[in-house]
């Protein structure tokens, strides 16, 4: 708890000193609110037994000084308020601020793990838990911790015989709050975190599936998983509302009706002394002062919860940082040559147990192209990935013309090597802009030629704004094909020396996947290529083929060696030639041959019947 509030205290810097400040306000402000209780106290005393108790006010001045205390008590909390805010406002900047200073030093491959939303939310969600803890809950806190407590003084001073008496319900609530937050409570409350955990990722999970449910037309019973726990909720907090129904009745019985429990209590006291007047005014303030106890003993029920929740925020947002950043050079060197070196790299993503990359080792000599194949998972993006340092490699070293990358100037990295990736990610701005991102100040000549030579011309053409228009609104989406070739023409645009190139997995049609071809042609001319082939084809131009498996370079060589040499090669050069075949054989006379033979029978679903 301490380390939690002295993490949120360092996000103020220099002004450390607000939130005391804003505490201790609070208090007073508190402590100022008793007081027209005390006045209005008095004013009862001189209007039944006309005692002023030698203060030589009239009733006038009593409630003028009444409402003066109501008044002060008020804005002295809008003036706690004002600093807690001042603080809590500096605590969320800061710790937005100091989160993104960190994430922006993570290595690269950090974004694949947490997308953009995950990072927003996190930071976002958490910054804004510890904000509404620092500006409200604290001083709130404070001011109802110190409330019962002055009450309690006040009465004792008033009179300590019912000071005494009132003690014995203050016992019972605190034993009986206990009881609902001791052991059995805070396991309850466990559970409670857990099982609201559950349904809200269960909860995501059934909208992200929604297009699923509806293509196959399930219903929304399929999801079973959300269903359960709502139904696992329902039966935790029905559980836990009866265990706390008995104490929490007696709690609340006792805690609103204390003071009219003290009517036999003063019966009692005025058969001893006979002084009616004095008794009955102060079981007046007795009365009036109790609702105080109850909503404040109430509200530090909380505090617990809520610094647990401002733990939990400033825990998360650590948690998000804690990956460790790239370290920079201490003598930055810039790529003169740009023959690559992979020698002995192995690495393993943080978190994981298997090494998802064992002891690779390759030369790529300057200006060719080396692909890379094999099953899926069995390393080859995390392979590429290393070259422009989206990783670190745990062991063995990954160098660009005998510099290691990890001694290469970041931002000449970045400049040197060109990376077009599985998922392309535009951003939803202009085309131009798009492709512009490769080389902010690139002529509108340069912009047209690696338009031309990505095949963008025509995707450009369609659109009534051109090069202008904006993706992702008014309906302007791009085909997944379209997308990788507007990724091209960026990389083009960027003329790097060495590019990383990993295609898209989806097939895309015969006219796509020609145009793309064509696109990575003219991307990798002249160029160091690294690139990772899923369509076999698209590889007969590397001068080298690595047959990556299970993190290894299992086989390498040219197209006609590994043929020859049948191993795993030849395996995924037969799989793919037989989906090629499967795809070019099924041409539109096949299926209206199938379809005509079907009309002769029962309806059957064209699927089922395609056996061969
Ligand atoms: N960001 C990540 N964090 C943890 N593990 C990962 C991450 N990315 C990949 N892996 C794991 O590393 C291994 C290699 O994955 P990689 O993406 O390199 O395979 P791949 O050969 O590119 O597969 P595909 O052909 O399907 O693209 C897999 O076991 C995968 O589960
Ligand atoms: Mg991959």
């Amino acid at each position: 708890m301490l380390t939690t509030l002295k993490q949120l205290m360092s996000y103020m810097g220099k002004r450390k000193f607000l939130l005391p400040m804003a505490l201790i306000t609070a208090i007073i402000s508190t402590l100022v609110s008793l007081l027209p209780l005390v006045f209005i106290w008095l004013i009862i005393n001189q209007l039944f037994s006309g005692n002023d108790l030698g203060f030589n006010y009239s009733v006038a001045q009593y409630a003028w000084w009444a409402m003066g205390m109501a008044i002060s008590g008020i804005a002295l909390y809008f003036f706690a308020l004002m600093l807690s805010h001042l603080a809590a406002f500096r605590v969320e900047t800061n710790m937005r601020r100091s989160a993104m200073k960190k994430i922006i030093h993570m290595p690269l491959g950090f974004f694949d793990n947490n997308t953009s939303g995950k990072i927003r939310k996190v930071i976002d969600d958490n910054a804004s838990i510890t904000h509404s803890f620092l500006a409200h809950q604290l001083p709130d806190l404070a001011g109802s911790m110190v409330a019962p407590l002055a009450a309690f003084v006040l009465i004792f001073v008033i009179d300590w015989r019912m000071g005494l008496a009132t003690l014995v319900p203050i016992i019972i609530s605190m034993l009986i709050m206990s009881f609902m937050m001791g052991k059995k409570g805070k396991h309850f409350m466990e559970l409670y975190m857990t099982s609201l955990e559950e349904m809200n990722t269960e909860a995501i999970e059934y909208v992200r599936g929604i297009p699923v449910v509806k293509v196959f037309q399930q219903t929304v019973y399929s999801f079973k998983n959300f269903h359960n726990s709502i139904i696992r909720y329902r039966d935790m907090v029905i559980a836990y509302t009866n265990n706390c129904e008995n104490p929490l009745s007696i709690y609340t019985v006792i805690i609103h009706g204390f003071a009219y429990l003290l009517i036999p209590l003063a019966v009692i006291i005025i058969s001893f002394n006979g002084e009616v007047i004095p008794t009955i005014v102060n079981l007046l303030f007795y009365i009036l002062i109790t609702p105080l106890f109850a909503s404040s003993i109430m509200k530090s029920m909380y505090l617990n919860q809520a610094l647990g929740q401002a733990e939990e925020a400033v825990n998360r947002v650590n948690d998000l940082c804690s990956t460790p950043p790239l370290k920079p050079s201490s003598n930055p060197q810039s790529i003169n040559d740009y023959n690559i070196d992979f020698k002995d790299v192995s690495f393993t993503y943080p978190g994981s147990k298997n090494k998802a990359v064992d002891s690779v080792s390759f030369s790529i000599p300057k200006g060719q192209t080396f692909a890379m194949v094999g099953e899926s998972g069995s390393g080859k993006s995390t392979i590429a990935k290393l070259l422009p340092r989206f990783w670190d490699v745990d062991m063995g070293s990954v160098t660009i013309g005998g510099i290691d990358v990890k001694e290469v100037d970041h931002q000449e990295l970045m400049k040197k090597v060109s990376f077009v990736f599985q998922s392309t990610r535009l951003f939803k701005t202009s085309l131009r802009e798009n492709i512009c991102y490769g080389k902010p100040s690139a002529t509108e000549q340069e912009i047209e030629k690696a338009i031309h030579l990505a095949q963008c011309n025509e995707i450009i053409d369609r659109l009534p704004l051109g090069l202008e228009t904006k993706i992702g609104t008014e309906g302007t989406y791009l085909s997944g094909g379209e997308q990788q070739r507007i990724a091209l023409a960026r990389a083009i645009l960027k003329d790097a020396p060495i590019i990383v190139l990993d295609e898209a997995t989806a097939f895309a049609d015969p006219e796509n996947e020609h145009l793309l071809q064509k696109a990575i042609k003219e991307l990798t001319r002249g160029k160091t290529v690294l690139m990772i082939a899923h369509r076999l084809t698209s590889i007969s131009n590397a001068d080298k083929i690595l047959v990556i498996n299970q993190g290894t370079i299992s086989e390498s060589g040219s197209h006609e060696y590994l043929l020859a040499s049948e191993g795993i090669y030849l395996r995924l050069w037969n799989e793919y030639q037989k989906a090629v075949n499967w795809t070019i054989n099924r041409d539109i006379e096949t299926v209206l041959q199938e379809v005509s033979e079907q009309d002769s029978r029962e309806f059957t679903p064209l699927f089922i019947n395609n056996k061969n």
